[in-house]
């Protein structure tokens, strides 16, 4: 794929062909995403290839209540999971998880995560994490722009191999859990599960903001960016 075609058309993508994704493609497209930049050239990622249908199951149910989280949050009227939430909207999110609960079915994504054609955790040794914001008594997002680009990069190697996917982060939400079960130490962290596969349909025009909305010059409120 071109890559200026890559850049504006890879959606995020949850429905997959039955079709198996080899290890053997799955190496190439890990071989390509390495090249990834990290703060530091740390290169603090793992990638845990899960396969094992027992470890999926668990993974999904986790992913499950992370999401009916999100869900919840989202039928509150929250942006979910954002720091600027309240104690006291958390609380009224909170309620509202069986709600969410009855909302998913049994063919929605969430609910057949482990059914991925390929499902990797991508996990991060904090330690080697360049998290230059980390004293800013701020909630961090430095540390992640060392993980990120990395899983960005297994998506766009898997469409340029005609597969598609998403990376997906609810599952952080029982981190612990997911530890135990990935057998991640203490100061490691989950970072995403990425499904992959082959799509049963690629998206075509994705929804984003215009750069006249997002850049300015000069300062935040200064004049929009436009030639
Ligand atoms: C950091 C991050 C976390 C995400 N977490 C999830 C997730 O937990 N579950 C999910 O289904 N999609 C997840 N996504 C995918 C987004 O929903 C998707 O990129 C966005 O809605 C744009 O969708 P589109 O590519 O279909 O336009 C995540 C994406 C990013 C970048």
């Amino acid at each position: 794929v071109d890559l200026r075609d890559a850049l504006r058309t890879t959606g995020a993508v949850r429905d997959f062909e039955p079709r198996p994704v080899d290890d053997a493609v799955l190496y190439e497209i890990l071989d390509d995403a390495r090249f990834a930049p990290s703060g530091g050239n740390r290169q603090a990622w793992r990638v845990i290839v899960v396969g094992d249908s027992a470890q999926r199951r668990a993974l999904r149910d986790l992913y499950l209540e992370g999401w009916h989280e999100y869900v919840a949050h989202r039928l509150e009227g929250l942006v979910p999971f954002s720091t600027g939430a309240t104690p006291d909207e958390r609380r009224r999110a909170d309620v509202r998880v069986a709600e969410a609960l009855a909302l998913t079915g049994p063919d929605d994504f969430p609910a057949r995560l482990d059914q991925a054609p390929a499902l990797l955790a991508v996990t991060a040794d904090l330690a080697q994490l360049a998290a230059t914001d980390r004293d800013l008594g701020r909630y961090g997002v430095v540390g992640g722009a060392s993980i990120y680009p990395f899983v960005w990069s297994i998506l766009l190697a898997a469409r340029d191999r005609g597969l598609g996917g998403v990376m997906t982060t609810v599952a952080t939400r029982r981190e612990g859990a997911a530890a135990d079960l990935l057998g991640l130490p203490e100061g490691h962290a989950l970072c995403a599960l990425v499904a992959l596969g082959y799509p049963r349909r690629r998206p075509t025009r994705l929804t984003r903001r215009p750069v006249e909305e997002f850049t300015t010059r000069d300062r935040l409120d200064g004049a929009s960016f436009a030639p």
